[in-house]
């Protein structure tokens, strides 16, 4: 099953901050999900791990070495130990003090604030992820259904308020039984991934593809479009390549730097 309705408007292309505002604030921490609010983001990108006893939480990397004062393999910790790392003071003393949110957390605190892009990290290693995260989103009542109400005029997120995204297309398939409500969407790092059959089988049930960089060019945006699928591009962080995203066809843009973003839009001829 597909979320038909894509959440692309006018404000076209949305602006999605990749760890939150990661250029100004240390990844996937409240700050810099706080900078992304502040500097206009249309949505947030942050990753979802399963800590050992079964709760989610954000963290990009598996190892908690380089955005924590804690070592190993993260998800083999349990929720309470993963609580007490710091995860603000390796980016600087200003910093210190940042915790590794819980999911919880973050759909109570930001969940029909901004848009919420949610990656399913390395879901092989980590069973039960997608159940998690599905249950989680009904318990803050953020399963999609609540867009049908929306009024045209509200801001393009709002129609979807999360939208879920994996490089694992096992785990899209397995959230889509389990929640078929929520947008989902593909990340493609590999342009032999973009050959039309495959886009097609993606296109069953996902709403969205979100292509690296490299592969912002107007054939393939052409493809994907052709496909169903709405296209972001990740990740954006200088005007040259924002320009190409934009010109490219980009209904959406994931970039560390949400308010630089902007300006790089305005000012290109
Ligand atoms: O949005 C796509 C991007 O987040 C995937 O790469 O390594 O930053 O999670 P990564
Ligand atoms: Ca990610």
């Amino acid at each position: 099953i597909r979320v038909a309705a894509t959440p692309i408007g006018p404000a076209r292309p949305l602006v999605i901050a990749h760890r939150g505002a990661s250029a100004t604030a240390p990844e996937n921490t409240f700050a810099a999900f706080d900078h992304a609010v502040q500097n206009g983001a249309d949505y947030i990108e942050l990753d979802v791990q399963l800590s050992r006893d079964g709760v989610p939480f954000v963290l990009h990397d598996s190892a908690l070495d380089r955005t924590t004062n804690g070592q190993g393999i993260a998800s083999h910790r349990t929720i309470s130990e993963l609580r007490g790392f710091d995860a603000g003071s390796w980016h600087s003393d200003k910093f210190k003090g940042e915790r590794i949110p819980m999911l919880d957390e973050v759909l109570r605190r930001y969940g029909g604030r901004v848009g919420l892009l949610l990656e399913l990290k390395d879901p092989q290693l980590q069973p039960g992820l997608e159940r998690a995260v599905a249950d989680a989103l009904i318990r803050h009542n953020l399963t999609g259904e609540e867009r049908l109400e929306s009024s045209a005029s509200s801001p393009a997120w709002r129609k979807a308020p999360v939208i879920v995204q994996s490089f694992g297309l096992p785990a899209l398939r397995r959230f889509n039984d389990l929640l078929p409500s929520v947008p989902l969407c593909v990340i493609i790092s590999r342009v032999e991934e973009l050959e039309e059959t495959r886009l097609h089988e993606m296109a069953d049930f996902a709403t969205y593809a979100n292509i690296r960089m490299k592969l912002a060019e107007p054939r393939y945006v052409r493809r994907i479009h052709s496909s169903g699928m709405a296209v972001m591009v990740w990740t954006i962080d200088r005007r040259r390549d924002a320009v190409k995203a934009v010109a490219a066809g980009a209904d959406a843009i994931v970039t560390d730097d949400p308010y630089h973003f902007r300006e790089w839009i305005k000012k290109s001829p």
